[in-house]
C-alpha cells in the first residue's frame, strides 16, 4: 500500500533538517511533530519542536508548561519551545523607546511620541513581525540537527510558509515601521529643535535585519533542506480542501514531501461484533482511502490509525512515533 515510507524520507534525504506538518485544523499536526521530535531525538539528533502560534499546543502534549521559556529540554536531545510574541513585542518597543533616549539625550519618552509606539504594537503585523524575528533567531544560531515548526491551520500556514514572499512582506512592515521611526525622531528633533536625523544608524541596522533574513530564507526555501507534509484524514470535504490548499503551495514553491493519512479506523474492527454506526464510519472511510489514493497515490508515506485516547504525555507520543515510522522507533 506504500511505496516509500516516512521512515525512508528521512533516511534518503538526510540534508532536510527542516521539518513542517501542515493541515486543516485539528488533524495533527500537533501531535506529528510532536512524534516525529521524539523520534529522530531516539536516533540520537538534537531536535527542536517550536510553535509560533500563539494558541500553541506543545505545553498540552508535553503535559509541561513552556511558553516563553526558550528552548526546553524534554528529554535528551528533544527541546520543545513556544514563542512568546507579546514579550517579543514589548521587547521591540523598549528598544525603540531606548533608541529615542539615547539619541536625543531625554530622561523619558514624550507622550506624544509614547502612544504612536503604543499603537504600532497594536497592529496585527507587529505580532507576525515579532513571531517572524524569534523564528530567524531559532534558526539562525544552528543549535540543532532538525527544526521542525509546528505550525498553524492551513490558511494562515501558507501565508508563514510562502517564506520568500513572507519575508519580502515582512522586509516591507520592517522597513514601515522603521519609516514610522523615522517619522518620531522628526517629532522629537523638533522638540529639540535639532535637525540632523540619525539616518546611519536606521540604515545599518536594516541591513544587518536583511542579511539575517537573507541567511533565514535560503533556508527555508531550499528543496534539499525542507520537507513539508501535508496531514489529511480520510473524509471527503478534507481530501477536496488539501487537494486545492496542496496546489497553491505548489504555486508558493513549498518542497512538499508527501502525505500523511490520520484517525483511520482499524478495518480489522469490521470481523468483530460492533455497532452500525461504527460499521458505517469505516464504510465511509474506505470510500475515502480510495478518493486519497487517486488523489495523492504514491505520495502517501503513513497511514495512522485512530488510537483509544488523545496524544498527550511522552508514552503516548512513543506510540504514535511507532505507528508513523514503524516499529523501529
Ligand atoms: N491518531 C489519533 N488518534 C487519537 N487522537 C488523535 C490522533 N491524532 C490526533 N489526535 C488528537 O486530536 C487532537 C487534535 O490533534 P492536534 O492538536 O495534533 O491537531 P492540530 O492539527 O495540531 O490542530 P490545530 O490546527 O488546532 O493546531 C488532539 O487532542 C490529539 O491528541
Ligand atoms: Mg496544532
Amino acid at each position: 500500500m506504500i511505496t516509500i515510507s516516512l521512515a525512508d524520507i528521512f533516511t534518503k534525504f538526510p540534508d532536510r533538517r527542516y521539518i513542517m506538518f501542515g493541515g486543516k485544523g485539528g488533524l495533527g499536526k500537533t501531535t506529528f511533530s510532536a512524534a516525529t521530535a521524539y523520534y529522530l531525538a531516539k536516533k540520537g539528533y538534537r531536535t527542536l519542536v517550536f510553535s509560533v502560534d500563539p494558541q500553541a499546543s506543545l505545553s498540552d502534549i508535553f503535559q509541561r508548561n513552556i511558553f516563553g521559556q526558550g528552548a526546553v529540554e524534554i528529554m535528551p536531545n528533544l527541546y520543545a519551545q513556544e514563542i512568546d510574541a507579546d514579550r517579543r513585542i514589548k521587547e521591540y518597543q523598549n528598544e525603540i523607546r531606548q533608541k529615542i533616549l539615547d539619541m536625543y539625550g531625554m530622561e523619558k519618552v514624550p507622550d506624544e511620541i509614547e502612544s504612536y509606539i503604543q499603537a504600532a504594537a497594536a497592529e496585527p503585523a507587529m505580532e507576525e513581525s515579532a513571531i517572524f524575528d524569534a523564528v530567524v533567531d531559532i534558526v539562525i544560531k544552528g543549535e540543532f540537527d532538525y527544526y521542525i515548526y509546528d505550525l498553524v491551520p492551513l490558511g494562515h500556514a501558507l501565508y508563514y510558509l510562502s517564506m520568500a514572499t513572507v519575508y519580502d512582506a515582512w522586509i516591507g512592515k520592517i522597513t514601515h515601521l522603521r519609516e514610522e521611526m523615522r517619522e518620531y525622531d522628526k517629532v522629537a528633533a523638533l522638540m529639540k529643535r535639532q535637525q540632523d536625523l540619525d539616518e546611519d544608524a536606521i540604515l545599518n541596522e536594516l541591513t544587518f535585519i536583511k542579511q539575517r533574513i537573507n541567511a533565514s530564507s535560503s533556508i527555508l526555501t531550499d528543496r534539499q533542506k525542507t520537507a513539508f507534509f501535508f496531514v489529511v484524514v480520510p473524509e471527503e470535504m478534507i481530501i477536496l480542501d488539501t487537494q486545492k490548499a496542496a496546489d497553491l503551495f505548489a504555486r508558493f514553491q513549498v518542497p512538499l514531501a508527501g502525505y500523511i493519512v490520520n484517525r483511520v479506523v482499524p478495518p480489522q474492527l469490521k470481523s468483530q461484533e460492533i455497532p452500525a454506526y461504527l460499521r458505517n464510519r469505516i464504510a465511509m472511510q474506505e470510500e475515502s482511502m480510495g478518493r486519497i489514493k487517486q488523489a495523492f497515490g504514491d505520495s502517501v508515506l503513513a497511514y495512522v490509525p485512530e488510537m483509544e485516547r488523545d496524544v498527550t504525555g511522552l508514552p503516548m507520543i512513543e506510540r504514535m512515533a511507532a505507528l508513523m515510522f514503524g516499529n523501529g522507533a
